[in-house]
């Protein structure tokens, strides 16, 4: 053991824990490197020439000289295609099997000995050399993804591909986890896994276009030259802007040019690596150079999904191909609290009570790890928490809910009632030899359920009926990626270790990337079953494309300073884009003791995102908005009246989200993706249609300038109109962050009482404008109905109607107009 490991390990974990994580990463590294296939000589293989073709329902086969391509454009008009006979199923990311095929579009022969498939909404292009290039109606390129690269390893069962298949060492083009690739068939006594192909595709976007998504990233939204790595990853304590990856990625790019917006999903969720440039009008001698991004997996099918149009309507088929996000109950739209180190029922309740004095809203309390006994999951301190359901209750009658953490490493002592229904359902992650893999986490040595087995998801989900027992209303998903502690390499299981995989099998190369979104599926499905009357609330600090289906997420550990304030508002962009749209930062950082400036304006941006909920480590200050001084209460207060007031409309935002794929919080260009000025503005964002927030985000500041989509917008605060497309200097003291509102706007908010009222903001002359409004139906399942309004400008006078389908009626509600 290298001394300098030690130290390190016991600086981070503790001494008797730093010793453990030595040997447990130690013994992780051993697992690999008898379980994993040698390292060993690779053979490269492109897919040659085109020789015949055959149309099938929406597109067809293209055969090449040493492999074949399945395109398919689905009635939806998103497209696919997939290389060596792979199919959109299986598939973790897809809610169902699958879209229906375009009846009406067919492969046909292009001009130049390539093929094509025209339909309503795109038209695809495939090169006789295997490039696929996706186009509008109007033949403008979207994407051309280049013939793709495989390395294969060479055995001596494989079959020769045909000729021109050059032999490569494992050369310095291909994916850099060498030791994941090369030959070695498991046998008796060799390694358990596969030796697989790992390979690269390289696609190419407008010279204008802009990269987005990718998951949850810190250095975003606009996705900057440079690689990001497809691989999930606690960060190993806070991260700033730039620290990547994180906990949540996801192989979805969402681009955005003039020539229109695209998603692209390659449906693979082994390690990979993103490596983006932009491109450059009129490089060189006055020829754009495109922008290219070049993905590199370490094995899996090579297979992409393209979905094209504004951004509203790639979201829209976003959903429709990988499920309609999850509607949280309305109470999680209002203000939360959590802290790892309540510590006890009394402190709760005492933190419960400066809210309620202080007439401060709040939904929910979160307890963290520390309410457990000895950190084992599904398990109560009864020192501290002699009666959690009672507490429960008390809170409910207040008002306040009660949320668990829940952590998926279960430990590995006999007597755990949890690891022994666990070991009896064979449960857990096994590696090649067949034993139990462990790792150290908060309560010591765990063993890790194997969340893709569907029996063991059924287990799981059947241990929240502990959690609803002891009175909680929802759960937070967390260490999910899954973590292992580790003073070096990385923090999770060994590679080798084996998955279910849904039937197929597998090993935690394919396994872990969709770790955290099996264990969510695991969650919300056991939920629904224990309490079907209710609406489940789930996040996760984990997922993959598709997580959304059961729920949402939050930063992590979001580092405390102002870069970390940026990078919230970054991860929550990015989500909503992958059709992630319910997530928010922990307010105020997760680590030490933010200045009461930046307490604030953390505390007034996370007012404006879906999940708003203050949290902090064990060892961090405190984050109640009274711990900052009178003046941070007072404007804390008024964010706070402000999030209640607009309840109705996130609860609108929320059913919409679910009805439309379309993410509450939105970059800016979302209505006018042609505004390239507003593609880099990363620093404000639309509140659904109706409102652009503008967070403070640097220290000191009193004004801001905010770049305006085009349309007339008003300030809030002070009713002022402003003309855009443009850049406006607005006030931004501390007591608030500039918002606007869009001239026409309908929006619901709180009436008098408990009542509910609409605002409108009075549409420019000439014009008129509207909104739609879904109504809260409580935390069931009853649908929502979607209202219309429109509003115009009658003499003078705004005037706003409900559109029905037989024309329109009086607005039944209080009607507050602004800006007149
Ligand atoms: C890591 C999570 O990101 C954090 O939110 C939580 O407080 C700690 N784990 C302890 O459970």
């Amino acid at each position: 053991m290298d001394g300098r490991e030690l130290v390190r390990s016991i600086k981070v974990f503790g001494s008797v824990r730093g010793l453990r994580t030595v040997r447990a990463a130690w013994r992780q590294r051993r697992t690999d490197a008898w379980g994993l296939p040698p390292k060993g000589a690779e053979r490269a293989r492109v897919p040659g020439l085109a020789t015949e073709a055959e149309a099938l329902p929406g597109g067809g086969i293209v055969r090449f000289a040493r492999s074949s391509l399945r395109i398919c454009v689905s009635a939806g008009g998103a497209v696919f295609w997939g290389w060596d006979g792979a199919e959109p199923l299986p598939s973790y990311a897809l809610a169902g099997e699958g879209p229906e095929p375009d009846p009406r579009a067919s492969l046909e022969p292009d001009t130049d000995g390539g093929w094509r498939i025209v339909s309503e909404r795109v038209t695809v292009a495939v090169s006789r050399h295997g490039a696929v290039e996706v186009r509008t109606p109007g033949g403008v390129m979207l994407r051309r993804d280049l013939p793709p690269r495989w390395w294969e390893p060479v055995t001596g069962a494989d079959p020769d591909r045909g000729a021109g298949a050059g032999t490569a060492g494992a050369s310095a083009d291909g994916p850099g986890a060498a030791s994941d690739a090369g030959p070695g068939a498991p046998s008796a006594d060799g390694p358990a896994v596969r030796a697989v192909a790992r390979w690269v595709q390289r696609s190419e976007v407008p010279a204008d276009a802009r990269f987005f998504g990718l998951g949850g990233r810190s250095a975003g939204p606009r996705l900057r030259d440079g690689s990001y790595r497809l691989w999930n990853t606690d960060p190993k304590g806070g991260f700033v802007p730039g620290d990547d990856p994180l906990y949540i990625t996801m192989p979805v790019q969402f681009v955005v040019s003039d020539a229109g917006s695209h998603l692209a999903f390659h449906d693979n969720s082994w390690d990979g690596l993103v490596t983006l440039a932009e491109g450059e009008e009129g490089a060189g001698s006055g020829h754009d150079r495109p922008g290219t991004s070049e993905l590199r997996m370490g094995g899996g099918p090579l297979r992409c999904w393209v979905v094209v149009g504004t951004p509203a309507r790639v979201l829209h088929g976003w959903a429709a191909l990988t499920g309609a996000p999850a509607l949280p109950p309305s109470w999680a739209l209002g203000p939360q609290h959590a802290r790892w180190g309540f510590g006890s029922a009394r402190e709760v309740r005492r933190v419960v009570a400066g809210y309620r004095e202080r007439g401060l809203p709040l939904s929910a309390v979160h307890l963290d790890i520390d309410h457990y006994d000895g950190h084992r999951v599904f398990t109560v301190d009864r020192e501290r928490f002699p009666d959690l359901p009672g507490l429960a209750t008390e809170l409910r009658e207040q008002g306040v809910r009660l949320v668990s953490i829940v952590d998926p490493a279960v430990e590995a002592e006999p007597g755990n009632a949890v690891y022994d229904s666990g070991r009896a359902a064979g449960a857990f992650v096994r590696d090649g030899r067949g034993r139990e893999v462990h790792g150290e986490v908060w309560p010591g040595e765990c063993a890790y359920p194997d969340f893709t087995d569907p029996a063991v998801r059924e287990w799981w989900g059947g241990l929240y009926e502990e959690r609803l027992r002891q009175g909680f209303s929802g759960v937070w998903h967390d260490m999910n990626e899954p973590v292992a502690f580790a003073p070096f390499g990385d923090m999770t299981l060994p590679r080798s270790a084996r998955h279910a995989l849904d039937g197929r099998g597998g090993d935690h190369r394919e396994a872990h990337n969709v770790y955290g979104l099996a264990m969510a599926r695991a969650g919300y499905e056991g939920l629904r079953r224990l309490r079907p009357d209710e609406r489940p609330f789930l996040f996760s600090r984990s997922g993959w494309a598709g997580m959304q289906r059961y729920g949402g997420t939050w930063s992590g550990d979001v580092s405390t300073g102002w870069p970390g304030l940026r990078a919230s508002l970054s991860l929550v962009l990015g989500l909503g884009l992958c059709g992630v749209p319910y997530s928010g930062p922990d307010v105020g950082g997760f680590d030490g003791s933010p200045s009461p400036e930046l307490y604030l304006r953390w505390f007034q941006l996370g007012a404006w995102l879906p999940f708003f909920r203050t949290h902090s480590a064990i060892d961090a200050g405190r984050r109640e908005p009274w711990e900052f001084g009178p003046e941070v209460l007072e404007h804390a207060r008024v964010a706070l009246a402000e999030r209640e007031r607009l309840r109705p409309y996130f609860e609108t935002l929320a059913r919409l989200a679910r009805m439309t794929g379309a993410p509450y919080v939105r970059p800016v260009w979302w209505g006018t993706p042609e505004d390239r000025g507003l593609r880099d503005c990363e620093d404000a964002f639309l509140l659904g249609d109706a409102l652009l927030v503008a967070p403070v985000l640097t220290r000191g500041a009193d004004r801001r300038a905010v770049r305006l989509p085009r349309g007339r917008w008003y300030d809030t605060a002070t009713g002022q109109a402003y003309e855009g497309p443009g850049q406006v200097l607005l006030d931004a003291p501390l007591s608030r962050v500039p918002v606007l509102a869009r001239a026409g706007a309908v929006l619901p908010v709180r009436g008098e009482g408990d009542g509910q009222a609409l605002e409108v903001w009075a549409p420019a002359a000439g014009r008129t404008g509207g909104g739609l409004v879904v109504r809260d139906t409580g935390d069931g399942w009853e649908p929502g109905e979607i209202e219309r309004y429109q509003s115009r400008l009658v003499d003078g006078r705004v005037v706003v109607e409900r559109v029905t389908d037989d024309g329109v009626e009086e607005v039944g509600v209080p009607v507050r107009v602004r800006g007149l």
